[in-house]
């Protein structure tokens, strides 16, 4: 991947990644809840209905944080378990669901294990978009679902110049006066990293999957990429 504004790639971004989420981990669901104005909830609860699997279906949950996905596909009847590699994100989860420090680059599951995945704003964070689409498409089951959210600028000019000086100007700030300055400034930064919709799709369909569908969420400040494996 090419380096987008001077931003950091390949093992240098995720000595960075991990290093900042260690960081901030303590007060990040709080930060979550205030910038979105509780949103984020309802997009992991969308998240989870569109893997439309049989009760009990195991799922797991891709650079998992601090676990608010788990425990979602847990109250929604699937069985679920988490990574991350990031100890301290592991460390604030207050789920029950079993997680493992691991790479999702990397996932200690052997192939065609799993009937489901979810991975909740991570695509911005790992070092190779194809290379988690592939480990994805590796660990899935024939007929498995996988569903990604991430955050997105949406395409009506209105909304994106008012979600841009929200997500450039405010965001930052909110995440200073709570948080780390340097973590939320880097938030509105690594959205460079995030290819168009168009081309995620493709990516998703190239690394195996078939239904490949993106869902815009609140109007394009979210996205939901989802898919069946082939
Ligand atoms: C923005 S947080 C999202 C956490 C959680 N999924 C959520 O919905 O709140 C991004 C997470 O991706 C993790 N991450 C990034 N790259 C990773 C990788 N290669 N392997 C494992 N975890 C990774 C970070 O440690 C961090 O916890």
């Amino acid at each position: 991947m090419n380096a987008p504004d001077g931003l950091p790639t390949g093992s240098e971004k995720a000595r960075a990644v991990k290093g900042m989420f260690d960081r901030i981990a303590g007060r990040y669901d709080l930060v979550n809840r205030v910038m979105t104005f509780g949103m984020d909830v309802g997009w992991r609860r969308r998240t989870v209905r569109e893997l439309r699997l049989p009760g009990r279906a195991l799922v797991a949950d891709l650079a998992c944080g601090t676990g608010d996905l788990c425990a979602e596909l847990v109250g929604a009847g699937y069985r679920a378990v988490g990574f991350d590699f990031s100890h301290g994100m592991l460390a604030n989860a207050t789920t029950s669901v079993p997680l493992v420090q691991a790479d999702v680059l990397r996932l200690p599951l052997t192939d065609g294990t799993v009937d489901g995945t979810t991975c909740g704003f991570a695509l911005r964070n790992v070092t190779a978009l194809p290379d988690l689409f592939a480990e994805t498409a590796r660990v899935l089951r024939t007929g498995g679902r996988a569903a990604f959210l991430e955050a997105a600028e949406p395409e009506n000019a209105v909304m994106r110049a008012g979600h841009s000086v929200y997500f450039k100007r405010i965001v930052p700030l909110v995440g200073a006066v709570l948080s780390d300055r340097a973590a939320y400034g880097y938030l509105p930064r690594s959205m460079a990293y995030l290819p168009p919709g168009p081309e995620l799709v493709e990516l998703l369909e190239g690394a195996g999957f078939i239904e490949v569908a993106l869902i815009p969420l609140a109007g394009g400040v979210a996205q939901l990429l989802v898919g069946t494996r082939r």
